[in-house]
């Protein structure tokens, strides 16, 4: 049988563990051609616990296939979230072009660890020495290591309570610590976990800057947990964020959490994967056989709006190929109501709508996305407030925890010609607005997938200018 499509709410084209638990994306990386993701991992069960890392690996990163266990618990402790590098130069002295995986070891005490593979990730050989980096902070881990080329020096980022940590090494096991980040600074609701730093260019122009990816639970802006980020300058030692004053969320819904890049991927692409959760109800969504998958994709870059500097989420590339039948529609106006009655004629519930929709005088713009069983998903623009919104109170199945019933909101920095992707796979739906400039993350469950929508319009009118829906399968 097909381990992946058992119970009805396991995604097509997300990436979900083939049975039990996951949390966190771990050391993705880029290497001979390969996509390598590991993952937080309860082989034993689909509750958080026991962790390892699980493994996988795409040539495309939307084909997966399922790899045993990469790393397993040992008498330091189970094994919590990390990265991975090529070691090309060999500065370890494990072999020019060996993987070393950096973790955090989660014991009395959370430390860290390495451990490396000579054979593309299939097996890996714990460091003799570990652990390499310990303290007497409770909250320690998640280490992102990267080369820093005009330092010509290794980078290791760590979290440490509300701060993050930042060290620098020659040979990938001797570290020194350089600087702490965090004081003052973003949100503090909660710890922070899971960094990334990162260097990105900013669109329509030849500069780049830096970004600090910092993901905090709890404390996000719907409650729980969420992925705020920091844009500066980075020198090899220290970060300095270049708006202090201002908190930057990557992602504006429920369900984008621990997210990290890859390392070492081609043509300076820098491709990020979210664990498509919230610490608030992870456990207690209603799948068995599995818990949670990854959100789809994401190139990042930077744009400026109003002199500030942003991060800009598109979906990767490679999504297009999920594309099958197409179902497009003219170009309609609504000045009250305008309904589509099939999305499509065989709605397995996993498919994108795009679509491009210009203002005329509208205050609000909206449409609910709906099933036979009455359940819904209503997206707002509203242009008076200058917000884009989702509401998932009445998706489907959301008693399960009385935090998961919700109205996600982001910034509308563009209101008069609106692009939207919509991806939906049977239980989540991302909404990519404005080329990537917002986005939102939230899971949903409905008894049935949606296959309606009913566009409506408060106080002016507009057009739609666009609209196809495409369905979304393997192939
Ligand atoms: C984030 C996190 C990490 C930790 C891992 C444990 O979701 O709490 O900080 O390493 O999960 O599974």
């Amino acid at each position: 049988f097909d381990t992946r499509n058992i119970e009805a709410f396991r995604p097509v084209y997300h990436f979900t563990p083939a049975y039990g638990w996951m949390n966190d994306p771990n050391g993705m990386v880029y290497k001979d051609g390969e996509y390598h993701l590991f993952y937080q991992h309860n082989p034993y069960g689909s509750m958080w616990g026991n962790m390892n890392w699980g493994h996988a690996v795409s040539k495309d990163l939307v084909n997966w296939e399922h790899l045993p266990v990469a790393i397993a618990p040992d008498a330091l402790g189970s094994i919590f979230s990390g990265s991975c590098v090529v070691d090309k130069d060999n500065t370890a002295g494990f072999g020019a072009g060996a993987l070393v995986a950096f973790y955090t070891s989660a014991g009395d005490r959370q430390v860290q660890s390495m451990a490396y593979s000579l054979d593309n990730g299939r097996t890996f050989i714990k460091y003799a020495r570990n652990p390499i980096l310990t303290s007497t902070i409770r909250d320690f881990r998640d280490p992102k290591v990267f080369w820093h080329e005009p330092s010509r020096k290794w980078v290791m980022i760590l979290a440490a309570g509300q701060e993050m940590r930042i060290y620098s090494s020659s040979d990938l096991k001797e570290w020194a610590m350089e600087s702490r980040f965090g004081d003052g600074q973003g949100a503090h609701g909660g710890v922070w976990e899971c960094p990334d730093l990162i260097e990105l260019p900013i669109e329509g122009t030849e500069l780049k800057k830096w970004v600090l990816i910092c993901n905090i639970n709890p404390g996000g802006p719907f409650g729980g947990s969420a992925t705020q980020y920091f844009v500066g300058n980075f020198d090899g030692k220290k970060f300095i964020n270049e708006s202090p004053n201002v908190n930057k969320w990557m992602d504006w819904g429920k369900d984008h959490y621990a997210t990290v890049t890859w390392s070492n991927a081609l043509e300076g692409r820098h491709i990020a994967l979210a664990w498509m959760s919230n610490w608030q109800y992870a456990n207690d969504v209603p799948t068995k056989q599995y818990r949670s998958a990854n959100s789809v994709p994401r190139d990042l870059s930077l744009y400026t709006y109003k002199g500030g500097t942003y991060l800009k989420s598109t979906p990767s590339p490679e999504l297009l190929k999920l594309r099958g039948e197409q179902i497009k529609k003219r170009s309609f106006k609504v000045d009250r109501t305008y309904n589509v009655d099939k999305l499509m004629t065989d709605n397995s519930g996993a498919y994108e709508i795009e679509m491009t929709i210009k203002n005329k005088n509208a205050e609000i713009i909206g449409f609910q996305l709906f099933n036979s069983k009455g359940e819904e998903v209503d997206v707002t623009y509203n242009l008076v407030e200058k917000s884009f919104s989702i509401d998932r109170t009445k998706s489907g199945i959301t008693s399960f925890s009385k935090e998961f019933p919700a109205v996600t909101t982001a910034p509308l920095r563009n209101d008069k010609e609106m692009t939207l992707r919509l991806f939906v796979d049977k239980s989540s739906i991302e909404a990519f607005g404005d080329g990537g400039r917002f986005v939102m993350t939230n899971l949903i469950f409905p008894s049935e997938p949606y296959n309606r929508i009913s566009f409506y319009a408060k106080g002016g009118s507009y057009n739609v200018t666009s609209f196809t829906t495409y369905k979304l399968g393997l192939k």
